[in-house]
């Protein structure tokens, strides 16, 4: 048996995106796991715009990758050999695993420059399909829970605007102001077809598409009271549109700012930014990190919305471990809808169905 895994073959230059050619896909031998650790067989891998920086040599994230090393990324595996007490095979855990198909890893934390980290974790009450473990009731959930309900503060009655609302983060958010109350849910998203989705999903009662000509009036013509609360996943000009709309009292969650995250030099802050002070507005930047210690209670929220059947799953899945870097491109390419994840191997039967 073999471990297939995409190595970071070179850098990524500051004015590109990563794509197949920066990666090369090799096959090592199979991982044996230690005393106190766990072999794991990927199942699904993640994705995030932040991977980008990883293999960009100019970038200041902590998280590095250099040419001839695994590339980094989250995902969901199985536990299929253990030689750790507490951890069984068919355990389900979540985290950093790369992008191989088996790791051999400790599930124990460890310090790390100064600070305690948990590589990977066990997924507790696990359901399948298991990409709810990376969108649903994960990761991208939880980002777009803080920006709706800890930020956004979003209530009965409320007008929503969400960027990069066909994304996974975006698609969740506009669930949550639904969830919420809100009264009106606009979506901004990368052409007609993303658009529609977006509509003829529930997810948003109208969309913009970006990418036509006057964004700002758009978001009048679906906002035509204001917006209460704006969840930005984009930045640059998208923001400087929405700032022109807020109503008095608004909230401005900041997730991301793809638009603009790469350009160098950093071009100049919203224009508009004078209507938090006309409109006494609040524009509030967060890290779903800083959050960790509530993910617990976010989880138990998300589930019982499911429940209550205000959420539904968005996931948009590419098939084969081959196309794990298309997964990456298809993030700055705007070709995912949805919370875009790899599947390598499929769920394990064992696990209920949601
Ligand atoms: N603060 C946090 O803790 C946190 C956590 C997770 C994610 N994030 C951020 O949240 C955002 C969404 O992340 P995600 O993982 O859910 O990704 P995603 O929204 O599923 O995918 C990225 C989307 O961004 C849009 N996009 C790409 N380049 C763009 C550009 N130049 N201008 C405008 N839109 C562009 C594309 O959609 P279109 O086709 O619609 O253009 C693409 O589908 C990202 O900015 C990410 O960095 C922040």
């Amino acid at each position: 048996m073999v471990n297939r895994q995409w190595l970071c073959a070179s850098y990524v230059p500051p004015d590109e995106f990563p794509t197949q050619k920066h990666f090369e896909l090799v096959e090592a031998p199979m991982p044996s796991p230690q005393e106190g650790e766990v072999l794991l067989r990927t199942l699904l891998l993640g994705t995030s715009p932040a991977q980008r920086m990883y293999v960009t040599k100019e970038s200041e994230f902590h998280i590095k990758v250099a040419p001839g090393e695994v590339m980094s990324g989250r995902g969901v595996a199985e536990v299929i050999e253990s030689c750790h007490p507490q951890y069984q095979v068919g355990d389900i855990m979540e985290g950093t695993l790369g992008w191989q198909e088996y790791v051999a890893m400790s599930p124990d934390p460890q310090v790390k420059d100064g600070s305690h980290v948990t590589p990977v974790k066990r997924v507790e009450n696990p359901v399948r399909p298991l990409t709810t473990v990376l969108g649903l009731f994960g990761q991208r959930a939880f980002s777009a829970y803080v920006g709706m309900v800890e930020i956004g503060d979003t209530q009965p009655g409320d007008q929503v605007l969400v960027s990069s609302a066909a994304g996974g983060v975006g698609a969740i958010a506009c669930q949550l102001a639904r969830a919420r109350g809100a009264s009106r849910v606009v979506g901004i998203a990368g052409g007609e077809e993303k658009c529609r989705w977006l509509v003829d999903q529930g997810l948003c009662d109208a969309a913009i598409d970006y990418r036509q000509e006057k964004l700002e009036a758009q978001i009048g013509e679906a906002l035509p009271d204001g917006l209460n609360v704006y969840l930005d996943n984009v930045g640059g000009d998208t923001l400087d549109a929405a700032l022109q709309h807020l109503a008095v009292g608004a909230r401005v969650a900041i997730c991301g700012h793809i638009s603009t995250e790469y350009l160098r030099p950093r071009p100049p802050g919203p224009t508009h930014y004078y209507n938090l002070l006309y409109r006494r507005s609040r524009m509030e930047g967060f890290f779903v990190f800083d959050y960790l210690s509530r993910w617990g209670e976010f989880e138990a929220q998300l589930r019982q919305w499911y429940a209550d059947g205000l959420l539904k799953l968005t996931d948009h899945v590419l098939e084969g471990i081959e196309r794990t870097p298309d997964a990456l491109t298809s993030l700055f390419t705007g070709a995912n809808v949805g919370n875009c994840v790899v599947r390598v191997a499929p769920d394990p039967e064992s696990v209920p169905a949601l």
